[in-house]
């Protein structure tokens, strides 16, 4: 699946060098100059993090649970690195209490580009980001090249297994690592909905036990109550 590679030392972003150049390649860079995340917030993206984008081509089975696949992937590679890292539902990937990861999931007319950045050697966010990296949380720095294979290795597995048996093969390893789960989260929903992290459902949604009963979440982000 990832034959392919470029490394770009500055890219606006690299899920629009994708979109303009329609090549099938893992495309990396070092540092961008306009980071895209979810929602049309800006991405940090300064040296010393992982910034990269492929696309895909092919079908899966429980498409909407890629987000989550890619999230375990990550989760699993930083875990053979030591670290414990759990899944903020569905796009992020948490290591105590701050983001180290980030996925963007960007359908086009023919492809569907996948963009994950994850911090790695920076030594310093913005203040507002609750954000952390590989560095921050263990004191050593980490080859960009390494864990980039490693990670694309762990997520042409998964896809494997998506594709070919669907998110059931995946969804216990995704639970497991699931953060908030059994805890009082609030849904950012006009207005925003309260309820305690139930489940995540066979089709990788999420079961929250609201006062008006149990609530099947499709989208959204979640915090967990009071912070
Ligand atoms: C999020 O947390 O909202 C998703 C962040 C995704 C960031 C990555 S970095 C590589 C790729 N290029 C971008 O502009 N964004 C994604």
């Amino acid at each position: 699946r990832f034959y392919s590679l470029v490394w770009l030392e500055e890219v606006s972003s690299t899920q629009d060098w994708l979109k303009e150049k329609s090549i099938n390649c893992v495309v990396v860079a070092r540092r961008q100059t306009k980071g895209r995340g979810r929602y049309g917030r800006s991405w940090q993206s300064d040296e010393g993090g992982l910034y990269f984008s492929f696309p895909l081509t092919e079908t899966f089975k429980d498409e909407q649970t890629l987000p989550l696949a890619i999230a375990l992937s990550v989760c699993q590679m930083l875990e053979d690195y030591g670290f414990l890292a759990s899944i903020k539902w569905v796009n992020d990937v948490y290591i105590g209490g701050k983001k180290i990861c980030g996925i963007l999931v960007e359908k086009t007319k023919d492809r569907t580009l996948i963009g994950i950045g994850l911090n790695v050697n920076q030594k310093r966010f913005t203040e507002s980001l609750q954000a952390t990296s590989l560095l921050l949380v263990s004191g050593r720095e980490y080859h960009l090249a390494d864990v980039l294979l490693k990670l694309l290795d762990r997520i042409d597995k998964n896809l494997d297994l998506l594709k070919e048996r669907g998110f059931q093969v995946l969804r216990e390893e995704v639970k497991k690592r699931l953060l908030f789960l059994g805890e009082e989260v609030v849904l950012y929903t006009d207005p925003p909905t309260v309820g305690i992290l139930a489940d995540l459902s066979p089709e990788g949604y999420l079961v929250l036990m609201t006062a008006q009963g149990e609530k099947k979440v499709v989208s959204g982000d979640i915090t967990l109550r009071g912070t």
